[in-house]
């Protein structure tokens, strides 16, 4: 592909083991909701670990457009005045979310409830993401959303002047509708309660109780839970100490992995069950990575994980597993790509409506560094080379953050170089992306 003037090509080569400590940024799902909750919070929220990254500041921004003082008050440290539930002004101004499916959803629950409106719009990957799955759900608290066709943004949001409470069952397997609804629910009158067969993250449910809302989780009869909250809620302010994310972990972990000699250290990563499922299926896959120092942090648990270069073979991946790595796909593609045997991945349609369609794109990328891989409507089987990829391509990363990571450690243990042909949105949630790297021995230059 053409590189255009704005795009940020890099190119990723062999070099020598990787050794060292990662430390990651703090975790985005998290993030997003501290800022938000300190918003619907009376009185000062304070956070420590806050990712300071693309998608996390457009939140900031967003929060401060409806009235919040939010002022950072150092690396990662955050102080919030929130305004109350029922508190939030109108924006003046529309609200421009980049890249972020996670903040612009978050915020249209946060809203629905509210008698303001106000105008929702993101860059061209966001412009191209449903947004009806959130929007059809808030209409049944009473708010009306006109958007493009398709459920597409640029879209406006009028929330409800005289909310009701709902009860809803969630399809979808998305984390973001559970907890747009979520924060709905807490400006309508009465209990709401919002269902899902899907075990998806549940921070909203967790930081939610941490700020004192009446939330109660009751499992479903055949699998998922039920969660009710109590509306018209009194929030109280919190200090949030933000864990290290695993979605970016992930990247430095399959790294270690597949470069011959590794050893590296990934200290204070978030291991909520809820978000681990990548490290299940390495394990599964033969990886050595141990985990020591289990602790809680902010009521979440915490450990360190120690990775060893190892040999991987290949793994059928339990769809059930999907929502418990459903960021982790296309790095873990990169790691079956250099495993022996076959992995078989399904269960992922969610894929196709990420930052990508996260499926198509792995397969030509994986495709033009010569590995064999078979794209399903909802899945991809990949042949393993047994540590054999060629490399000697140009990867196409669709303004997708997690494409181009992924096809960048691959490029550190294919025979041949591999190049990326932006890696501009790796700003949106893992700024220090390169330099970490870098800093553990990884050959990345500016192509
Ligand atoms: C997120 C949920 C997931 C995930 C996203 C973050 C969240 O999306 O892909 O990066 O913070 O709730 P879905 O819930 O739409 O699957």
């Amino acid at each position: 592909m053409a590189h255009t003037a704005s795009s940020h090509p890099m190119i990723a080569r062999a070099a020598g083991p990787l050794s060292g400590t990662a430390r990651v940024p703090g975790d985005k799902s998290i993030s997003h909701r501290a800022l938000i909750l300190g918003t619907l919070a009376v009185g000062e929220t304070r956070i420590s670990g806050l990712l300071e990254a693309e998608d996390v500041l457009n939140t900031a921004e967003a929060m401060r457009a409806f009235g919040a003082s939010v002022v950072r008050v150092g690396p990662g440290g955050w102080h919030i005045h929130g305004v109350g539930v029922g508190g939030l002004a109108e924006p003046e101004s529309v609200l421009d979310f980049g890249n972020s499916g996670t903040g612009s959803r978050l915020v249209m629950g946060l809203m629905a409830t509210s008698p303001i409106s106000a105008v929702f719009t993101g860059d061209a990957s966001l412009r191209r993401r449903p947004m009806s799955r959130v929007l059809e759900p808030l209409r049944l608290f009473g708010a009306e959303a006109v958007a493009r066709e398709g459920g597409l943004m640029p879209l406006t949001l009028k929330g409800a002047g005289d909310a009701m409470p709902v009860r809803h069952h969630v399809k979808v397997a998305s984390a973001q509708v559970k907890s747009a609804l979520l924060l709905a629910a807490l400006n309508a009158p009465g209990k709401s309660t919002i269902s899902q067969s899907a075990l998806t993250r549940d921070h909203t449910e967790k930081m939610l109780a941490a700020f004192g809302a009446e939330i109660s989780v009751e499992p479903l009869e055949g699998g998922g839970e039920a969660v009710t909250v109590t509306g018209e809620a009194e929030l109280k302010p919190a200090q949030v100490d933000v864990p290290r994310d695993p979605s970016s972990a992930a990247f430095p972990l399959v790294a270690a992995l597949l470069v011959p000699g590794s050893e590296v250290l990934i200290p204070a990563v978030l291991l909520n069950p809820r978000r681990i499922g990548l490290l299940y299926a390495l394990r599964e896959m033969g990886a050595n990575v141990e985990v020591t120092n289990r602790r809680l942090s902010g009521g979440e648990e915490v450990g360190d994980l120690t990775v060893r270069a190892s040999a991987l073979k290949g793994f059928e991946v339990p769809a059930e597993w999907a929502p418990s790595m459903i960021d982790e796909y296309p790095i873990l593609s990169v790691a079956a790509a250099f495993a022996s045997g076959r992995t078989v991945m399904r269960g992922l349609e969610e894929l196709r409506v990420k930052e990508s369609d996260r499926l198509a794109a792995m397969a030509a990328g994986l495709k033009a560094i010569g590995v064999r891989v078979e794209e399903l409507p909802d899945g991809l089987i990949i042949e393993g080379t047994g540590g054999e990829v060629r490399g000697c391509a140009t990867v196409e990363t669709h303004m997708d953050h997690r494409i181009a990571m992924s096809f960048l450690v691959a490029g550190l243990a294919t025979r041949e170089p591999v190049t990326v042909d932006d890696t501009a949105m790796i700003a949106t949630s893992f700024p220090e992306f390169v330099h970490l790297m870098q800093n553990l021995g990884a050959e990345l230059v500016e192509g």
